[in-house]
């Protein structure tokens, strides 16, 4: 049986379909997922978990109609502020991955202010991905170490699994143990590329906001079932 996972990480899909289902505009669903949000947060601090790591806006996020972007960035600013006091409350301490220079001005500084407010809570470290890519931080991260090479900072033949990671902007995060995708679709979409190379997959039918605290449990119930052997054998592992 596997042990509690320390990372998990969740792709938040189906929010459009739900509202279309519904017969509502796409940010019915929006609204819907950020609730969904609160409450799996506070659900993942009280089966600490260390580590939550959700996919809240892709680089690619940026393709969709003006309107909707700027509906999810709203409800970004709304949602950190309405859920900093529950972060607190279950000592869990924001923290984003991607590239947040980029993001409009009221959502740097809501959450620059939250990730400040919560930077001693020790319990879960909650991270959003946000204008976040997979491919783009890794190409980040070599841009960095083929610098640090040019000026003989490292050598090349130095360089080893640690020197990427330390150059990823999930260098403080430990690789991903449970990958979770809501809504029926079953591929990766780009998120956390070299943090997943072991995570277990778990994909559920359900859309992003019908996700319940019930939900996350069958998931970890489904993930103590796996025998993660790491490349080695069954046999070795006992
Ligand atoms: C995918 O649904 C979801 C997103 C692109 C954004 C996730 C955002 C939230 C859950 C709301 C707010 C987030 C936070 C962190 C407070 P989709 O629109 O791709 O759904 P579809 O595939 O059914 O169209």
């Amino acid at each position: 049986m596997s042990k509690k996972p320390k990372h998990v990480a969740i792709i938040m899909d189906g929010n459009g379909r739900w509202a279309k289902k519904q017969g509502k505009k796409r940010y019915a669903g929006h609204n819907r997922g950020a609730k969904t949000v609160s409450k799996i947060v506070e659900q993942a601090a009280k089966e600490k978990i260390k580590y939550l790591t959700l996919f809240a806006f892709s680089t690619e996020n940026w393709n969709r109609p003006k309107d909707e972007v700027n509906i999810l960035m709203k409800l970004l600013v709304s949602s950190l502020k309405k859920e900093f006091v529950k972060l607190t409350e279950n000592d869990i301490r924001l923290s984003s991955i991607g590239n947040i220079d980029s993001l409009p001005k009221l959502v740097k500084e809501e959450l620059s202010y939250v990730k400040n407010k919560t930077k001693n809570n020790s319990g879960m470290v909650l991270t959003l991905a946000l204008n976040y890519g997979g491919k783009e931080e890794i190409i980040d991260a070599v841009k960095s170490i083929s610098d640090k090479v040019k000026n003989n900072i490292i050598s090349p033949e130095k360089v080893d699994e640690s020197t990427i990671i330390d150059h990823l902007y999930t260098r403080n995060l430990p690789p991903v143990d449970l990958l979770i995708r809501t809504s029926g679709e079953e591929r990766i979409s780009n998120f956390l590329l070299w943090h997943i190379a072991y995570a277990e997959l778990y994909f559920t039918k359900t859309l992003w906001p019908d996700f319940t605290k019930e939900d996350l449990n069958e998931a970890f119930r489904n993930y103590y079932k796996r025998e993660r052997r790491f490349g080695k054998t069954s046999e070795q592992l006992n």
